[in-house]
């Protein structure tokens, strides 16, 4: 860190000299219609809501004395490795559950802390699965005889050895290591593997893996993606319906950011230190021109990858984080 200071003490006084000379200016951002916001406690999604056309009814993500989804979900990889929320918070088996795109999660208050449900035994004891395996790519669970009077861990290894028949997949379950997560807790144990054809699909207790061999427009030809199990669990109404009823936002989206404030806040938080005086980069990357998703942004600030200090919530709020990815989208809108 110590080679580096010079750099950030030039990097300082060019900035406080230039700031001095630099006019004001503001540049709109894209003014597209707003599909999510800051609510308080919380975020807001209309992305989900099913009703074309409509941007106001959605579903909120929350942190309460009841459950901490908000920030599990921004925990556990936010939207990119969730989904959307599809739901509203509902009660199942004592816990209180929300539903995403590609998971259900139950909070565990002893724990304090999320799991993930078993969606697809639970799916199975509903009588779900001869419609999941044709009409969803679900594939059945093998019967495994050879558990029977076998201790947990025998168990355990006759499940994981299935992931040996694709490497791809297998890798795909083991991703959650990387975030010090047990891929057996996560995932749930492998129950089932077919192969349709196209695509190699393997059934866990709590996720489904799809390896796609040829180009869709959701996959690439090799990849391997999460199925959207929370979907599933929604459409076979493991969701109760009272609970996918999309509602009105708490408070209306105010705008996408403020970029006068953001460009504010940009200096006065020290992003400008290291990405630079226009965001061109410097110790870390630069910001402009990258279409930024805005939870992707928010995670980046809150828990970065590496050299950049993490930025907690009582440094920098949600909203003055989307104020600063306002100004980054206008300096990119502006070359
Ligand atoms: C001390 C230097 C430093 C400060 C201060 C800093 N960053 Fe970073 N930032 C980095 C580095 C270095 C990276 C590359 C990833 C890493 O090393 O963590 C990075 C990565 C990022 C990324 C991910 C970019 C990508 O392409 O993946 C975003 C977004 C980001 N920073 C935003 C900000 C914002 C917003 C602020 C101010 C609130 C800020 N940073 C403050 C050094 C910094």
């Amino acid at each position: 860190m110590t080679s580096r200071r010079p750099f950030l003490l030039l990097l300082l006084s060019v900035l406080f000299a230039l700031a001095t000379i630099t006019a004001p200016r503001r540049v709109e951002a894209d003014e597209s219609v707003i599909r999510d916001w800051v609510i308080p406690g919380g975020y807001f999604f209309t992305q989900t809501n099913g009703v074309e056309g409509n941007d106001e009814l959605g579903y909120a993500v929350l942190d309460d004395e009841e459950a901490e989804f908000w920030t599990w979900f921004k925990r556990l990889g936010g939207v990119q490795a969730l989904g959307y929320p599809v739901s509203q918070r509902f009660r199942h088996d004592g816990f209180v559950a929300q539903a995403f795109q590609k998971v259900v999660l139950l909070w565990d208050g002893q724990m304090q802390g999320v799991h993930l449900m078993n969606l697809f035994d639970e799916l199975s004891a509903a009588g779900a699965d001869q419609f999941l395996e044709t009409h969803r790519f679900i594939p059945m669970s093998r019967s495994w005889e050879e558990d029977t009077g076998e201790p947990w861990p025998v168990i355990v290894a006759n499940h994981l050895m299935l992931l040996e028949e694709d490497p791809a997949i297998k890798a795909a379950y083991y991703t959650e290591q990387e975030q010090g997560r047990d891929p057996i807790t996560f995932n749930g144990l492998p129950m089932g593997i077919r192969d349709y054809g196209d695509v190699v699909v393997v059934r866990a207790q709590r996720r489904a893996f799809q390896h796609w061999k040829i180009e869709t427009p959701w996959a690439s030809a090799g990849e391997v993606v999460v199925v959207n199990g929370g979907d599933l669990a929604k459409e076979l109404n493991l969701v109760p319906p009272e609970a996918q009823v999309p509602i009105s936002a708490p408070v209306p989206p105010f705008g996408f950011g403020d970029i006068t404030q953001g460009e504010a806040l940009y200096r006065s938080t020290g992003c400008v230190l290291c990405h630079g005086l226009k965001a061109e980069g410097g110790i870390g990357p630069s910001l402009v021109g990258s279409e930024i998703e805005f939870i992707a942004f928010l995670i980046s600030v809150r828990t970065p990858s590496d050299l950049m200090p993490p930025y907690r919530e009582d440094q920098v709020t949600d909203q003055e984080i989307r104020d600063i990815l306002a100004y980054l989208l206008s300096l990119a809108a502006d070359p």
